[in-house]
């Protein structure tokens, strides 16, 4: 089965006992004890495990070519996770733009809990190079493309510097999704997601996920952890996002395709002074971007408008389709003003709009933008 055939069918799982297509939700909290003391069904608890993740868990598995997948209640709590899973004292590298709660959650409590954190410009490869210790960096984690500039981050590269050094490479491919970047095929030794945005795609749920390249003793940490911190989904939310994956496909073709249009569109408009995004030519990450993903860049953009902070803050206020919120992923287009959001110590710039791009009528979203822009002059 091709990856959009897996998506769609959810592997082609059909319940033996009612031949529905779609699974049921099981929100059961525990599992029967059989008399003979043994749990032969796998499960005794919820906090570790619910059958409504089988199916979820799996398709992200195909998807993102991993010899598994762990579903959590949300993608700070899987991030966090990984981290958590490394011993305080240990070296971890993780880039200059990046989701900005992440990097300030690494800057406060990771670091209090013992981490040496230390962040990176991730597109610049010899300055990876220098910053890693061999033997003391445990973790290199990146994002990539990464919010809110969209940098890219070379994983080939990565994973080798990485392993040459005995260190682990986590990415963030939130942004991505397994329909345009495969990081595990590129060397990865864990994948994560924010299942909040592409991967549900509706705005509906709270989720994220891990996907892992082995099936080896930090994975089971990890998966030990979630137990122990209880990061854990409902099953409805694990329901609704397994639902949610069966069309990830044709929504981010389109939000991706939507992308394009608009940063080719709004790339050299008179009223906007840059558009960041990796699917144009002159785009910094372009190349890299070019190489290591496949049918196209993803459907998050962003727009430095003329004028600064105060024409960016106008325009989002003009919208009348886009919509004026935060996250990304959902089949609705979202504008926000970032640097707001990340407060004083962000490498956002004040001018910048980030746009996350559904799968509306392109033509729709190019003249809400048009008309804010210029309405936000007056
Ligand atoms: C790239 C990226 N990673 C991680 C997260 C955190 O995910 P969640 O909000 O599901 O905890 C987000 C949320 O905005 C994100 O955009």
């Amino acid at each position: 089965m091709k990856p959009a055939t897996v998506a769609a069918q959810a592997l082609g799982w059909i319940d033996e006992k009612t031949r529905a297509v779609s699974p049921p939700i099981h929100p059961s909290s525990t599992y029967i004890r059989d008399p003979d003391n043994q749990f032969r069904s796998g499960r005794s608890y919820s906090r570790s495990d619910n059958a409504t993740y089988d199916q979820a868990e799996a398709v992200l598995a195909s998807l993102e070519n991993a010899k598994g997948a762990a579903l959590f209640s949300s993608g700070m709590a899987a991030a966090t996770a990984v981290f958590l899973s490394l011993e305080p004292g240990d070296h971890v590298l993780a880039p200059k733009v990046m989701y900005w709660l992440l990097r300030s959650w690494l800057a406060t409590f990771a670091t209090n809990w013992g981490l040496k954190v230390e962040l990176v410009d991730m597109t610049d490869l010899a300055a990876v190079k220098a910053a890693l210790r061999p033997g003391e960096t445990k973790l290199i984690w990146t994002e990539t493309p990464a919010n809110p500039m969209w940098d890219v981050t070379d994983l080939a590269a990565m994973a080798a510097l990485a392993h040459g050094a005995r260190a682990r490479l986590a990415v963030d491919s939130t942004v991505a999704t397994p329909v345009f970047t495969k990081p595990i095929e590129l060397g990865a030794d864990i994948v994560m997601h924010s299942a909040t945005k592409y991967l549900n795609g509706h705005s509906d749920l709270i989720g994220g996920a891990l996907a892992t390249r082995a099936d080896d003793e930090p994975w089971h940490a990890i998966k030990t952890l979630r137990t122990q911190l209880g990061g854990v989904p409902g099953a409805f939310e694990a329901w609704l996002l397994l639902r949610g994956m069966r069309t990830l496909f044709p929504r981010v073709r389109t939000a991706a395709a939507n992308a394009l249009t608009l940063a080719e569109h709004f790339r050299g408009h008179p009223l906007v002074e840059d558009v960041l995004y990796p699917g144009l030519t002159n785009f910094p990450g372009h190349a890299v971007a070019a190489r290591q993903m496949q049918d196209g860049f993803g459907g998050m953009l962003s727009i430095r408008v003329k004028g600064g902070e105060r024409a960016a803050i106008a325009t989002a206020a003009h919208v009348r389709l886009w919509k004026r919120a935060t996250s990304i992923g959902g089949v609705e287009s979202l504008v926000e003003h970032r640097a707001s959001v990340e407060g004083p110590d962000t490498p956002c710039p004040p001018d910048l709009l980030r746009l996350s791009t559904g799968i509306e009528d392109v033509g729709d979203l190019t003249q809400d933008l048009e008309d804010a822009l210029k309405a936000a002059q007056r």
